[in-house]
């Protein structure tokens, strides 16, 4: 197939664009580089069925002569990060909504399948766990930038399911904290590479709150899986939960890199208020149910959390020390 990837130059997108080719896709990334890295496709920059642009999924032009050339388009390109979502409201609501507009009216002009890349912070304060797709959003008020990123990932959502309903083929899949090599901590927060830079420098692993609080850490390659899984036709029309099903506490996180890590830094608690500001709200657990993913998909998450951690630990070790020269 020949496969568009906006967002191909960052952390998830890079790895499946190499998944993309090494399964015999022809792929075209489109990346503006503003937190994507080109390096992370070095090993691909030259194949003979990979192209990369850099540009912006804002630039109508470039993306409407893209959209000529393929048949499915995976959008990625995102603004993220809890941080963004707190320090800069507008960045993040401009960077969701307006390039996942261009791409769905060209895609449905163009009649290309679209594969859109959300998350499961939409499902926001719900208790009622595990999440099916079908579970309610609970979201806090306007006025607290926190919950831009997931109203905009929403209101992407909504725009998918409407042009689904006019007879595009659209895809969601909703991830749940994937981490892995290549996910950078400084941009916007992802609590498993903060943990791991900080291990390997030997500063202080900064647990925000009590630190129960709970995720269920997908490693990367199991959220490419499920993603490349989209392309069937089955997918079409639906949202996918993608992410692991076993909870872990940002605590018990903490602990276990720093045993694998070898680190000597302090484990320190940080109040959420000094972390984000006043009025921060967070969720207690969030856990996918995946039973849509397995019947459908055959989605099935492999690489324990342990086995994910010593490989990530493994990259940023290499990354830190080259950094270090
Ligand atoms: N990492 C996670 O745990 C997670 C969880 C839920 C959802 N997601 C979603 O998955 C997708 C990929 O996230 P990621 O973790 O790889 O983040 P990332 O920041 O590494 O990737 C986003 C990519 O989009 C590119 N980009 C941003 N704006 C662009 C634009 N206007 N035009 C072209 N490219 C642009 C960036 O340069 C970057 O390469 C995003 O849509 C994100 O919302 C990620």
């Amino acid at each position: 197939m020949k496969i568009l990837v906006t967002g191909g130059a960052g952390f998830i997108g890079s790895h499946l664009v190499q998944r993309l080719l090494r399964i015999g896709h022809q792929v075209t990334t489109l990346d503006d580089c503003s937190t994507g890295r080109p390096e992370f496709l070095r090993d691909v920059m030259g194949h003979q069925r990979h192209t990369f642009v850099h540009d912006s999924v804002t630039n109508r032009q470039t993306l409407s002569k893209l959209m000529d050339n393929c048949d499915t388009v995976f959008h990625l390109a995102a603004v993220l990060g809890v941080k963004n979502t707190v320090e800069n409201p507008l960045k993040v609501m401009e960077g969701n909504i307006d390039g996942t507009r261009n791409v769905l009216e060209l895609a449905y002009r163009k009649r290309v399948k679209v594969i859109f890349a959300s998350t499961s912070e939409i499902y926001g304060k719900n208790q009622n766990l595990p999440f099916t797709e079908e579970s309610d959003r609970v979201l806090g008020a306007p006025s607290i930038h926190r919950w831009c990123y997931a109203t905009a990932k929403s209101l992407d959502e909504h725009l998918c399911f409407a042009y689904a309903k006019n007879g595009l083929p659209v895809t969601i899949i909703r991830y749940f904290n994937t981490y892995g090599p290549r996910q950078t901590s400084s941009q916007y927060g992802g609590v498993v590479a903060r943990f791991v830079r900080a291990a390997l420098n030997n500063e202080p692993i900064e647990v925000y709150g009590d630190g129960t609080q709970s995720r269920c850490f997908t490693y990367i390659d199991d959220a490419v899986t499920g993603t490349v899984a989209a392309l069937g036709p089955r997918a079409n029309g639906l949202a996918f939960n993608i992410g692991s099903d076993q909870q872990t506490t940002v605590q018990e996180l903490a602990t276990l890199i720093h045993r694998l890590a070898g680190s000597t830094s302090p484990i320190v608690r940080v109040p959420y208020e000094a972390a984000y500001g006043p009025g921060y709200e967070d969720m207690k657990a969030r856990i996918p149910d995946l039973s849509r993913s397995r019947s459908i998909l055959g989605y099935t998450p492999r690489v324990g959390l342990e086995t994910g951690l010593r490989r990530t630990i493994e990259w940023y070790r290499q990354t830190v020390e080259s950094e270090r020269g």
